[in-house]
Order: C-alpha cells, then structure tokens, then sequence
C-alpha cells in the first residue's frame, strides 16, 4: 500500500499520516454525509513521534503513510491525546509493530487506555503543561477534560507553532485536500458547525475556558491539526471566532419546529405554528420526521432562539421517533431556548404532555401550555397555533 498511500508533508518536521473513512456514514448516532478522517501526525526528529493512530480497520493506511516517509519501526515516541476508538483502535497492534521507546498519555489517558487494551508496555503519564523535548522540537501538553472525553489532551509544538487539537476543531468530512483553505468556506462552515453541536455541545463552558486559556498562554498558532478534517494553515482566527459564537449559544432570531405526523393533523399544526412564527419576520426551521436526521435538528437547534416540539400520541405515548430526537437533543444540552409542545391526540393525548415535560427538564422556557388538537384542527384550532407561533417570535424577538 505504501506505493500508493502517501504522508503529507504539513509543515517543515510533520507529516499527516492518517487514514480518509469515505464510506462512514454514523458516527455512533450522528449522519456523517461526507465521512470523516482519522488524521493522525509524525514528527521527524531525533525522537521520531507519531501523534495518536486511526480506527482499527484504518491499520494497513496509516502504516502505508507512515512507510513511505520512514520504516515505521523508527518511531521512539507515541502520543495518544484521546482514548476513544478512532484515534485508539489500532494502538496496541502499532505498539507491537514499532516498539517504540515511550507511549504517552494523559494521567486519566493512562488509566483509560489499559481499560480499553492490554498493552505490552507501559505508559508514561504527562502532566498539564508538561514539555517533552523530541530534538530541535519539543511538545506541551494541556489536559482538556471532556473536550471529547475526561482523559482527553491536546499539544503545542512552539518551534513550529502548531496546536494539535485533537476532537476539537475537527470535523467529519473526507477529502483528499488536506488544508482547509483548500475546500469551500460554506462546507467548512456546515460541517465544523455540525461537529460542534453533536460532539462539543454539552461541554461550551470548558470550550469558552479553552480558548480563553489559549488567549492567556500568548500561544501563537501557525497551524491547527484536529483529529479529524482539514488542517487550517490559514484563516484560524475566523475558525476560532466561530467556535466562540457555538460556544456562546448566543440566540439568534430562528425557531425550530421538529415534529412527527400520523394522518397529518400534527403536521397541519406544525405549519400553522410556522406561519405564525414567519408573520413576525423570524427565521423559521421546519423539520418533519420523515427525512429529518437527529444530528441535523441539533445543529439547528444550537444557537436558535426557539424550540417548538410536536407529535401525536399513540399508544399513550409521544410518536417514537420524537422520542429519540428528544432523547439525543436534551444529552448535549442546548442552552437559551424558548419554546412549547404540540400534538393531535384521538383519546388520550399524553403525547404533547410528554414532550412539554422534557423541554422543561431540558430548561427550554415554555411560552405556554401545551397545545392539543383532538383528531383533526379546525379552522379556530390553526389560528391558535398560529397565535402561539407569533407569541414564540414576539418572545424571540425580545
Ligand atoms: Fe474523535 Fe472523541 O473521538
């Protein structure tokens, strides 16, 4: 393979020798439509290091790209920055392959990795802030807890200023362009902005403290390398600015209405909402459950200002599908939303209750009461919906 899969040099010492997953479509629940990248780095240097490795099936790739930089028996040092399967799964078969001279991990990456390998050799724990020398080169470690799990850590190479981010900045979208500057802003913007809200969402305060530690460290970043998609070489301060405003969840004038249908009455409801909320002049989002994916409602719904949730009941229960949605949007904790339930119901109606206890365990504002519709919404039924949709805007609007 090492023929045909090549390292790209990313700056004068390092290599990108990580594996391109085109056919991944979900990434433990989240629609991943333009697949993802395991990146993983080599340093040349006296102590000749790689950066975390790739997902198991990746193995053969990643080894590819390393051989034909060097034999990868060569390699002294490994770092894992981050525990979880696609940047772990094949580390035990690449230690057993390059016995390297030290693994590095985190103090919690330490403890993680055993849990998850028997490794034929020990780990050596970093510290916050803690510099190993690699020759000419060095790295800083930072712990950065949760930021994708608790034993997570990122590095600073000063001599060439990159950061090596690990989950943060990433996103999933294969290419064969390695730099960022090199693939259209739009489909940057909608994939980093996709990546934020399903992965980094529930943990914006400790992004906030992240790049507020960056700012305070005078670290001077010349490149970015994630773990997964482009490398930004360019135009990182624009990259890190749109992280601030994920981060902040500061609302803006949108709405989201997700909902699921069975005859078309909830859906009757769901338009009628909409047109209420449009009336003010407030973005409004429609997504029906057929052809919505839970991945994409959130990225919506990170930095919307209203949240508006419908279903019909069946079986005494909201419709299921509804329920995953509800399930996934409330795990990652999207902050400053107002919003309330709907739903038509032909006996028992427990659906929109549901859906209205969630959005308050989830600290969504309720404007007001559930909304129900026995069967079909009459005329005097959609101009309620609609009122309601025009208060939510009001609302929105301040
Ligand atoms: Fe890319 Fe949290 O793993």
């Amino acid at each position: 393979m090492k023929d045909a899969f090549k390292a790209v040099k990313i700056s004068e010492s390092v290599y990108w020798v990580g594996a391109i997953d085109w056919k991944i479509r979900d990434f433990h629940g989240y629609l991943t439509s333009r697949g993802s990248t395991y990146n993983a780095f080599l340093i040349l240097d006296e102590k000749i290091t790689l950066l975390d490795t790739v997902k198991a099936p990746f193995k053969d790739e990643l080894i590819a790209r390393i051989s034909s930089v060097i034999d990868p028996k060569k390699i002294d040092y490994i770092v894992s920055h981050h525990s979880e399967m696609d940047h772990s799964g094949c580390l035990p078969e690449i230690i057993e392959l390059t016995k390297p001279e030290k693994v590095f991990a985190s103090k919690m990456g330490v403890k993680t990795l055993k849990e998850h390998f028997k490794l034929n050799c020990e780990i050596t724990q970093v510290d916050n802030g803690e510099k190993i020398s690699l020759g000419k080169n060095s790295l800083i470690f930072y712990e950065t807890r949760l930021l994708h799990w608790p034993e997570s850590m990122i590095s600073y190479m000063p001599e060439e200023k990159i950061l090596f981010s690990q989950d943060g900045f990433g996103m999933h979208l294969a290419n064969y362009e390695v730099f960022a500057d090199e693939i259209e802003e739009s489909i940057l913007f909608e994939e980093g902005k996709k990546y934020y809200a399903n992965i980094l969402l529930p943990y914006s305060k400790l992004v906030l403290k992240l790049l507020e530690n960056i700012k305070n460290l005078g670290i001077e970043i010349k490149i970015l390398a994630p773990d997964h998609g482009p490398i930004w070489r360019k135009d990182i301060d624009k990259y890190i600015n749109w992280y601030e405003k994920w981060a902040k969840q500061e609302p803006e004038k949108k709405a989201v209405v997700v909902y699921a249908t069975m005859w078309g009455s909830t859906e009757l409801m769901a338009r009628a909402i909409c047109e209420g909320i449009s009336s003010k002049g407030v973005e409004v989002k429609l997504m029906p459950h057929a052809g919505s994916h839970r991945s994409d409602i959130i990225t919506e719904v990170l930095c919307a200002g209203g949240l508006i949730v419908g279903a019909p009941t069946i079986n005494n229960n909201m419709f299921p599908k509804v329920a995953d949605y509800l399930s996934y949007i409330k795990g990652l904790k999207p902050q400053n939303l107002k919003g309330f339930a709907f739903g038509s119901y032909g006996w028992s109606g427990e659906g929109a209750t549901q859906i209205q206890n969630i959005l308050k365990e989830m600290k969504v504002e309720i404007i007001r009461d559930e909304l129900k519709v026995k069967y079909v919404p009459k005329d005097e039924d959609l101009k309620v919906c609609y009122e309601s949709g025009k208060l939510l805007a009001e609302k929105i609007l301040g």
